[in-house]
């Protein structure tokens, strides 16, 4: 009788990774979980634990992981490190970006990509914001010198940049276009997906971004010899596995993505279609609501419709007058209501005390004059969108139907009461 009762305690046990899976699968969606698990991330880290190949050196996930997302993109080269940031670093090294080389990128993206460029030796010079787009503006009059080899184009929370249109800024001043597309997995610009447009897209899969993974970052490229060449720089530049030389050519870094983080990501990748999907719908809905809103209007970058989209967060743009209240005002009311909100973009990148300081100057040695004067200048467009006409609504709200109907309903509340 006793052993029959702990085989059966045993056998429930065994079954219990199993009703886990089950509960996660198909309770995290209807109670809006976020991040959501959305493939069976829990046993594929149990089986790369059990392979004992945790370390990209010996093991196989990463390689599933490069393939099922280069395909996603639609390109034929995908390189999986460990970090957004690292992915950009690595970019502009393989690139040939050296020590006083600049890289123009939005004023107002997150700070993550001015300290990448700086972290590979070069010089951020940043560019006030469009007002149609909130992304970079359409000419960059004096901001590209003669030491100027790039420019990030950000899919900013999602929302697609026009690459066609980056591309003729880019060649109009000999410019190298890196596609940051961290917040973008999914989203569409000139029918291509973020990321597939430039020389390089890049990818992260950390905190807030569209799939997660614990960390981890992706770089995707139709250039073979770039693709080799970045993931000898992963191994700190080491060219024995992509090259058949144990030799090093290059300052490099550990870029190495975890086995184990490989797997929760290519996980995470096989269910991003249909969240994606789902969240499109909502998108749609929303926009719907906003049309009977007099002084909110959705906005989608460059996009056409919500199917460019990737809603890492839902920007929203503001018109105080017709509103009748001022953008603060607008946010205090709506976290008494419990709604999250942020900025459209981020802060200015100069706003921070590491520019505003004059800190940069124990790392940027090159080019001294010219930065300097970038980092005091005013970015007036980025400034009126942080202040008073743009805004993001946090992606946790339309983490499930249940709590987009309850977003609509207070944000309906807040309105009312005009
Ligand atoms: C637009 C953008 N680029 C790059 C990064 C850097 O990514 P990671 O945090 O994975 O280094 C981030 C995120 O923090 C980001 O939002």
């Amino acid at each position: 009788m006793k052993a029959a009762l702990i085989a059966g305690l045993r056998r429930f046990s065994a079954r219990v990774p199993f009703v886990s899976r089950v509960l996660q699968r198909y309770f995290a969606r209807p109670l809006g979980r976020y991040p959501r698990p959305l493939g069976s991330e829990i046993k594929a880290v149990a089986d790369v634990l059990h392979s004992g190949r945790w370390n990209m050196t010996s093991g196989q996930a990463h390689l599933r992981l490069e393939s099922e997302f280069a395909a996603y993109i639609g390109v034929p080269h995908a390189v999986a490190v460990n970090t957004g940031g690292m992915a950009l670093q690595m970019s502009m090294r393989a690139l040939g970006f050296r020590a006083g080389h600049e890289v123009v990128l939005q004023v107002d993206t997150c700070s993550a990509t001015a300290f990448a460029v700086m972290n590979a030796g070069c010089t951020p010079i940043f560019a006030d914001i469009s007002p149609e787009t909130f992304m970079l503006p359409r000419t960059l009059g004096a901001l590209a010198g003669p030491d100027t080899r790039g420019l990030i184009a950000t899919h900013m929370w999602g929302n697609p940049e026009n690459m066609a249109a980056v591309a003729n800024l880019g060649a109009s001043h000999g410019l190298t276009i890196i596609e940051d597309a961290c917040l973008a997995l999914g989203a569409r610009s000139n029918g291509r997906m973020a990321g597939a447009n430039g020389k390089v897209g890049i990818f992260s899969f950390g905190c807030i971004k569209p799939i997660q993974g614990g960390e981890g970052g992706m770089i995707v490229t139709h250039d073979e010899a770039l693709a080799r060449e970045l993931r000898s720089l992963r191994h700190w530049g080491d060219r024995t596995l992509d090259f058949g030389v144990r030799d090093t050519t290059q300052l490099a870094w550990n870029g190495r993505m975890s086995e184990i983080v490989a797997a929760v990501v290519s996980e995470q990748l096989k269910g991003y279609p249909r969240y994606l999907r789902d969240l499109r719908d909502m998108l749609a809905d929303f926009q719907h609501f906003l049309e009977n809103v007099d002084g909110m209007e959705l906005v989608l970058g460059s996009g056409t419709s919500v199917e460019d989209c990737a809603f890492t967060q839902v920007v929203v743009r503001l018109d105080e007058r017709k509103l009748k209240r001022k953008k603060a005002e607008l946010r205090e009311l709506l976290a008494a209501e419990g709604i999250g909100t942020w900025h459209a973009n981020f802060e200015a990148i100069p706003s921070l005390s590491f520019f505003k300081n004059e800190t940069w100057r124990d790392w940027i040695l090159l080019n001294l004059a010219r930065a300097a004067q970038n980092y005091r200048s005013d970015f007036p467009v980025h400034q009126e969108v942080y202040d008073h006409s743009g805004i993001g609504i946090a992606k946790m709200h339309f983490a499930s139907p249940w709590r987009f109907r309850s977003l609509k309903s207070k944000l309906g509340a807040v309105l009312a009461k005009r």
